[in-house]
């Protein structure tokens, strides 16, 4: 059991054939992947990165794959430009830097908030958005710090947020959040 098996478990109960999905941070492209294989050939997935080098190398491990998505250079905090509404089953973040990549370059509180914000009005009823804080090293305390305390202010009666911690971990575990909509 590790970070990803407990979003990947989590998102198979939300996503089904056909459903329409957001990955908010493609970076290589595995999350954005695992959904185009959830959702197959009659559902949509959306990917979102600020850099090139992501959406390359996300559309090369679709292709390689024979899946296709809809991957886009903007930040995530735009999504509201490309999804109606109320029209999404299941958004995914995963924060941090791109890996192998530019450690200079990640996901910080303000964008990552306002993307939040506009991605619950895009998610159903019953949606599922998952955020994965990956934090250490050289980055992502601030935006931690920042975003913890945040996702508490969030209306009780419209979301449910759970946190999930690995307890005894020493040193900078990973946090997968889980925000459904009511
Ligand atoms: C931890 S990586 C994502 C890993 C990815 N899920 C995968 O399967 O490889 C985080 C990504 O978020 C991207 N990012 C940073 N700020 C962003 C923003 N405002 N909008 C969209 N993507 C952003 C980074 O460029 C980086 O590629």
């Amino acid at each position: 059991m590790n970070a990803l098996t407990i979003v990947h478990e989590t998102i198979k109960q939300y996503v089904r054939e056909g459903s329409f999905c957001i990955d908010a941070t493609a970076g290589r492209g595995y999350d954005t992947a695992f959904l185009c294989e959830l959702v197959g050939k009659c559902g949509k997935v959306i990917a979102f990165d600020v850099q090139q080098e992501a959406v390359d190398s996300t559309k090369r491990l679709l292709d390689d794959k024979g899946l296709s998505a809809d991957v886009i250079l903007d930040s995530h905090a735009n999504m509201d430009k490309y999804a109606e509404g109320n029209s999404v089953d299941c958004i995914v973040f995963n924060l941090g830097y791109l890996p192998k990549g530019d450690h200079g370059i990640f996901t910080h509180f303000e964008s990552t908030r306002e993307a939040i914000e506009k991605g619950l009005k895009l998610l159903k009823n019953g949606g599922l958005m998952c955020v994965s804080v990956y934090y250490g090293g050289d980055s992502g305390y601030e935006e931690k710090d920042a975003l913890l305390p945040w996702l508490k202010t969030l209306d009780d009666e419209k979301y449910q947020v759970l946190v999930t911690t690995f307890h005894n971990w020493k040193k900078d575990p990973p946090i997968p959040i889980f925000i459904l909509k009511n």
